[in-house]
């Protein structure tokens, strides 16, 4: 599959970004990717966030949690599984305001969520994308 390898090339990187960068490159930490703000808050400009495409909600989230998740957390599921009430994800803000959960369940490797599996590789990738890089609650 094409587009693949670029993907798991930034989600490597991605993955690094808490390490110092090795020598090169942009070597002050005001290289001018400042002036942007697209990317999201918190010193996006600089950190791990600041090469990730944009991914929210409308262009990832919904579907995701649409197909992976709804089907036992959503509150009109016909059979939740066992899945707490609280742990309901029909809107952004419900996801959101699980944002760590989610993340630590759904996004870990290997992930928790769904308990039998059904992510993508590239689905928890741009699920941390998602929940760790774009503006809150978007
Ligand atoms: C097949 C049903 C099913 C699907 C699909 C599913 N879950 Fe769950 N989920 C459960 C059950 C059952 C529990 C309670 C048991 C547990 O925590 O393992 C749960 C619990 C949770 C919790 C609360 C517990 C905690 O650790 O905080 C979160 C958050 C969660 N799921 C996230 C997700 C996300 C995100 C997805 C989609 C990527 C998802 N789940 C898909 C069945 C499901």
């Amino acid at each position: 599959m094409k587009g693949r390898g670029w993907i798991l090339g930034l989600a490597l990187s991605f993955a690094c970004g808490g390490e110092p960068a090795p020598k090169g490159g942009v070597g002050g930490a005001d290289g001018g990717a400042e002036d942007s703000g697209g990317a999201g808050e918190g010193g996006a400009d600089t950190g791990p966030c600041a090469e990730v495409p944009l991914v929210n909600y409308n262009n990832f989230g919904h579907s995701f949690v649409l197909h992976t998740c709804q089907g036992c957390h959503a509150s009109t599921a016909a059979d939740r599984y066992g899945a707490p009430e609280d742990s309901t994800f029909d809107t952004v803000e419900q996801v959101w305001a699980q944002r760590d959960r989610v993340l630590a369940r759904a996004a870990a490797e290997p992930p928790t969520m769904p308990p039998a599996g059904g992510s993508s590789e590239d689905d928890r990738v741009r699920l941390r994308w998602w929940l760790e890089c774009a503006e809150e609650g978007t």
